[in-house]
Parts: C-alpha cells; sequence; structure tokens
C-alpha cells in the first residue's frame, strides 16, 4: 500500500485530488515529480486501470526515471511468471510514462495510415535531417556558394511550428529560399516514408483535426493525463494535451514557473 503519509499536506492534497484540471506550480527540487509518481500509483491502487494513465515528459532520461520510481512504487505481483516477482499491474499492463515524442510515435503507427503515410515510418534524427538539407542544397546552390545546412535546418523547424513571423523572415529572399528548400525537403522526406522530431507532433496534431474518430480512440483510451515540467511545452505541445483531455479534463499538471 502506497504510504500518503510520505508527502507533505500540498503533495498529498494533489495526489488525491484524483479528477483533475490539477495545476502545481512550485520550486525545483520541492517534489513536483513525485507528485506525479505518487498519482499514478494512487490511481492504480483506487482501481483506475494502468493503460488509462499517460504521463509525459521532455526527455528520455527523465521519462526513465518518473518509469523507475513508479516501478519502485508498485507493489510486487508475487504470481507473476517469470518468478522473480513483477511488478506489473493485475492486468498484465502498465500505465504509459513517455516523452511527448514516444507518444506521438506511439499513436502515428496506429494511425498514419490515414495520412497518407505507411505504417513502418522511419524517424529521421538530426543527421538523417541534415544529409537531407545538405542533398537540397547541393542541388540548387551556385557553384562556390556556401551555406551552413545547420543554419538552414533550424529555419525550416521554426517555420514548421509557426514561427513564420520571426524576423529573419522579413527579408523576402529568405522567405522564399526557407519556403523553397521546405517544400524540397518535404517531398525528399515524404519520398522515404519519413518524419522528423517536429513532424511527430505536428502529424498528431493533424491526425486529430482531420481524423476525428482517431482522436477519440486516444481520449478514451488515455483518461488520466498527467504532465511533468510543464513550463517547457511548446505551443503544439500545449494543443496536444489540451486535445487528449478536452473532454474529461483529468489533467494534471506541474511546472516550475521561475524557470
Ligand atoms: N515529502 C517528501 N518527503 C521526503 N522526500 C521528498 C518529499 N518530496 C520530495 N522528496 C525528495 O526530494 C527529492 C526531489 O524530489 P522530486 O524529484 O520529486 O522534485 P522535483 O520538484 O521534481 O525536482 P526537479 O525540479 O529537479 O524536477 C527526491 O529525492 C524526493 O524523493
Ligand atoms: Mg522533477
Amino acid at each position: 500500500m502506497l504510504n500518503l503519509n510520505s508527502l507533505n499536506p500540498q503533495q498529498r492534497q494533489a495526489v488525491e485530488t484524483i479528477k483533475g484540471p490539477v495545476l502545481i506550480l512550485a520550486g525545483a527540487g520541492t517534489g513536483k515529480t513525485r507528485v506525479i509518481t505518487y498519482r499514478i500509483t494512487h490511481l492504480i491502487e483506487r482501481g483506475i486501470p494502468p493503460a488509462s494513465i499517460l504521463a509525459v515528459t521532455f526527455t528520455n532520461k527523465a521519462a526513465r526515471e518518473m518509469q523507475e520510481r513508479v516501478t519502485k512504487l508498485l507493489p510486487r505481483n508475487p504470481k507473476s511468471a517469470t518468478g522473480s516477482g513483477s511488478r506489473n499491474t493485475e492486468h498484465g499492463t502498465r500505465p504509459t510514462l513517455c516523452t511527448f515524442h514516444s507518444l506521438c510515435v506511439r499513436i502515428l503507427r496506429q494511425h498514419i495510415e490515414k495520412l497518407g503515410y505507411k505504417r513502418n515510418f522511419v524517424i529521421y534524427d538530426e543527421s538523417d535531417q541534415l544529409s537531407a538539407v545538405k542533398k537540397i542544397l547541393a542541388r540548387i546552390s551556385a557553384k562556390g556558394e556556401k551555406t551552413d545546412p545547420a543554419a538552414i535546418l533550424s529555419l525550416l523547424s521554426r517555420l514548421k511550428n509557426g514561427g513564420d513571423r520571426a524576423a529573419v523572415f522579413a527579408d523576402e529572399s529568405v522567405r522564399a529560399m526557407a519556403a523553397h528548400i521546405r517544400s524540397r525537403y518535404e517531398s525528399a522526406l515524404r519520398s522515404c516514408n519519413a518524419v522528423d522530431f517536429d513532424d511527430l507532433i505536428l502529424l498528431t496534431l493533424r491526425l486529430f483535426t482531420r481524423h476525428p474518430e482517431a482522436l477519440q480512440t486516444c481520449r478514451s483510451k488515455y483518461r488520466y493525463v498527467m504532465v511533468d515540467e510543464y513550463q517547457d511545452t511548446n505551443a503544439a505541445q500545449f494543443q496536444l494535451v489540451q486535445s487528449l483531455t478536452h473532454e474529461h479534463r483529468n489533467l494534471c499538471v506541474v511546472g516550475d514557473d521561475d524557470q
């Protein structure tokens, strides 16, 4: 049984408030992640199916840490087939504790065909992205002209994320060049059935907008949603969380507003 006495009164109140929305703002090292991990465990003890619990954060390291902390809190299952005592819950399912990007990969693996990609899409990391940009630059640049592929990639990412009003795009020639490369870059990825990190979030949002039945499936799956390090969410991630929780409003977010 989870010992809620090891929480301070504010932490305990947040853990025991199992219907959202809940917003927790507190400083560094004050036990914010502890609230999330205890809340997940408490929800499971109260009979909420683990599969309906989702907790997201930003880095793989933070997601791993969250998983380890929840695993330690969950009671062992003595009847485990492995004999070593699995901490899986009675239905053998676990809560989903992951990064925003990994959540989107899970959703897209199931639904991306609706957007015209094949299910086995590949995910380009930064070096894949850079080599795609380099190939494009090699085709369109005049001989001897040097353009920094990393700078172009960062421009593309800003464009994709709705940053087209940034000062750098005030220059018409930069704007036109970026738009042209963007269109070539998108075709290049598309022809390899590839998506980049920005796409993971943006395609999931597109899926939710164009295919409400897919959104509905995700909403009914993730009925209890938590976000750690909420101060770091960008506009697209914020929208993703809003879409998922808009109906049931079981959302609990923790963040440090000083950061
Ligand atoms: N009520 C408590 N009683 C005892 N220890 C606690 C309590 N709350 C938090 N701690 C401990 O304090 C440390 C920091 O907790 P936690 O990682 O949850 O904080 P955080 O606010 O998420 O930190 P960060 O700002 O780094 O994300 C951990 O070792 C945690 O176990
Ligand atoms: Mg934390």
